[in-house]
């Protein structure tokens, strides 16, 4: 999202932007690394874009991807922090020709993360939620009731539809009981990157329970809440690197 761009670039003095493909893609380092930053913009293909830019003009030799999703599972609540073990496209299906899910011709329906850094990006997000204080002002943890913020890892959908109704994410349940969040671009950016052999992890702020309420408060929580988790947890990430 840009708050989460915003945030980043401001602990970026020497960012420098470029724009290819319309977008800008801002050079310079973050926690004494070089890093390009950029917004993947929102749903699968301008994410797919996006990395695809940063893996062959910039050869970026890793990709972390930040932003905010729906809740799916029990116990995934508002202001919670979700690192993917697995993407899933909910909204691929090529069946009859192909698996329900499957991504045709790379016989995947699941797009692992890599583990080292996801295992980087878990430890930052744990620092950050023992930390909330440090991040979030008490105003922003009273109005989002955020005292008990929790680290997930496990199943995160893309899809090219915000979850918005409660008819839909219990739909989304049943198929993928295990599925943990659901968002609009993570599975697209991990394929690309498994096209690439390039590492790549994602870490997800729980804004909403993709419910009839979804949309509520959306833009707050992500300027409030969302991008200061984010900053502080890839600036964590990178350091444990
Ligand atoms: N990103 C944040 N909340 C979402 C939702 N409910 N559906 C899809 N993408 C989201």
């Amino acid at each position: 999202m840009h708050e989460e761009l915003a945030a980043l670039l401001a602990a970026m003095p020497d960012a420098q932007p470029e724009t290819v493909a319309g977008r800008p893609f801002w050079r310079g380092h973050l926690e004494g690394r070089p890093v390009v930053a950029v917004l993947s913009r929102i749903g699968k293909v301008a994410a797919a874009t996006t990395a695809a830019v940063l893996l062959d003009r910039y050869g970026a030799p890793a990709v972390l991807f930040t932003g905010v999703a729906g809740g799916l599972g029990a116990g995934v609540s508002v202001g919670d922090v979700v690192v993917a073990r697995e993407l899933l496209q909910h909204d691929m299906d090529a069946s009859p020709l192909f698996p329900r899910h499957q991504v045709p011709l790379t016989g995947l329906t699941r797009f692992a993360a890599d583990a080292p850094l996801s295992e980087a990006l878990a430890g930052a997000a744990a620092e950050v939620l023992a930390d909330l204080p440090a991040h979030l002002p008490p105003e922003a943890r009273a109005e989002f009731a955020l005292a008990g913020a929790r680290l997930h890892r496990g199943l995160v959908l893309s899809g090219d539809r915000f979850v918005a109704t409660a008819a839909e994410s219990a739909a989304l349940r049943a198929e993928l009981p295990d599925a943990l969040a659901v968002e609009m671009e993570g599975a697209a950016v991990a394929q690309v990157c498994h096209d690439w052999g390039v590492p790549f992890a994602a870490v997800r702020t729980i804004s909403d329970r993709a419910d009839d309420a979804a949309h509520t408060d959306f833009g707050r929580f992500v300027a409030r809440v969302a991008s200061p988790f984010s900053a502080a947890i890839v600036r964590r990430c990178l350091t444990r690197l």
